[in-house]
């Protein structure tokens, strides 16, 4: 079976076509339409912009993806497309084009969420992955615990109270001068830099919880570039690189460790964008390690937003009936609101 799996949820249109074979997933064709370049003019993402991008990308990559896997539309089983969360205009292109295309030709429509599509890029890395697993999501607008129940059923246990892992490395990337996104860079950056250079509070919320919070480094580093930069003093964007980073990688293994102990878990998977960072990849190896657990990452060039992984996510709730139909509307929240009854 081919699914087709359209991704429009932030900054990237992408398109792609996964073949199931005997229940292993082989990406055919996973096309990427990256507007990075035109988002750093801004320093972050522009959502009208963002919107304009997709629709002038979204037909034409989606007959990339085709041509690339080699097949017609004729032989998809099914069109998964990301409806939630995400930014609310961008998503609603990718589902208008995904319902279009679905009616059209007659073939099924999946509404996928963009979270458990980035666990399910897992499953493209590790066939033999099987839920019940450990999830550690951390991308630009999530980072969140996950019970896996099953490939289509999350429970979030813990997560942060404020911002997302992505956007703490984005934020502080363009204060020290990297290109937007900053993530990538500052991954790199701080192999130059001392890690105990700069003294900066910890993401890990005290306690039990698995829960983390990013507000308060954030502003650490801030008021430490501002008080040297005050005192005429030089700052060294490798120290802080090295210290930030070490301090957030520290923060979501020492939860992770937690997770795994709370859980009795054997398994943990890291997604998201931020999942490609070389540093929490280490870390979290060594953690499983001393766990005797196993870690399961993405290929680094499938932790970011793309078309595979929501054709892997859409083939479960395929799987389990889950089909969408032309009512099929986009959402920004993680989850869909719940109708209200009239008796409320
Ligand atoms: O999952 P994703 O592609 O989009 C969202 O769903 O948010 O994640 C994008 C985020 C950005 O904040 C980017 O800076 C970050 O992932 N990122 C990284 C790395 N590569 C991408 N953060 C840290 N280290 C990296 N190597
Ligand atoms: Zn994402």
């Amino acid at each position: 079976m081919y699914v087709l799996g359209l991704e429009s949820s932030c900054d990237e249109t992408s398109a792609a076509v996964v073949e199931i074979a005997d229940g292993v997933r082989f990406i055919r064709s996973n096309i990427i339409a990256s507007q990075i370049e035109t988002h750093r003019l801004y320093g972050g993402v522009v959502p009208e912009i963002a919107s304009r991008a997709h629709t002038e990308a979204i037909s034409r990559i989606t007959y990339e993806a085709l041509e690339v896997a080699g097949i017609t539309l004729r032989q998809v089983g099914a069109i998964a497309v990301t409806s939630h969360p995400g930014l609310i205009g961008a998503l609603l292109i990718g589902v208008n084009f995904a319902k279009s295309l679905a009616y059209a030709n007659g073939i099924p429509l999946i509404s996928v969420n963009h979270i458990h599509a980035h666990v399910a890029a897992a499953y493209l890395s590790e066939p033999s992955l099987k839920p019940p697993f450990l999830a550690l999501v951390v991308s630009g607008g999530h980072t969140s615990f996950y019970l896996v129940d099953d490939s289509t059923t999350f429970r979030e246990i813990g997560g942060t109270r404020d911002d997302a892992a992505g956007e703490a490395y984005d934020k502080i990337g363009r204060v020290i001068g990297l290109p937007y996104p900053g993530g990538a860079a500052l991954d790199k950056l701080a192999y130059e830099g001392n890690p105990n250079a700069i003294l900066l509070p910890s993401p890990a919320l005290a306690g039990d919880s698995l829960d983390l919070s990013f507000s308060g480094i954030k502003t650490a580093t801030l008021n430490y570039i501002n008080g040297m930069e005050q005192k005429g003093q030089p700052v060294c964007p490798a120290d802080i690189a090295a210290s930030y980073t070490a301090k957030i990688t520290g923060a979501l293994a020492q939860k992770a460790n937690k997770a795994l102990e709370q859980t009795g878990m054997r398994t943990l998977v890291l997604a998201g964008g931020v999942a490609a960072n070389s540093h929490l990849r280490t870390a979290l190896e060594e953690v499983c390690r001393k766990k005797n657990a196993s870690l399961v990452m993405p290929a680094r060039e499938l932790c970011g937003d793309n078309g595979a992984m929501v054709a892997s996510a859409g083939y479960d709730e395929f799987l389990r009936g889950n089909l969408a139909d032309t009512s099929l509307n986009a959402s920004a929240a993680d989850a869909f609101p719940r109708p209200v009854s009239a008796e409320c």
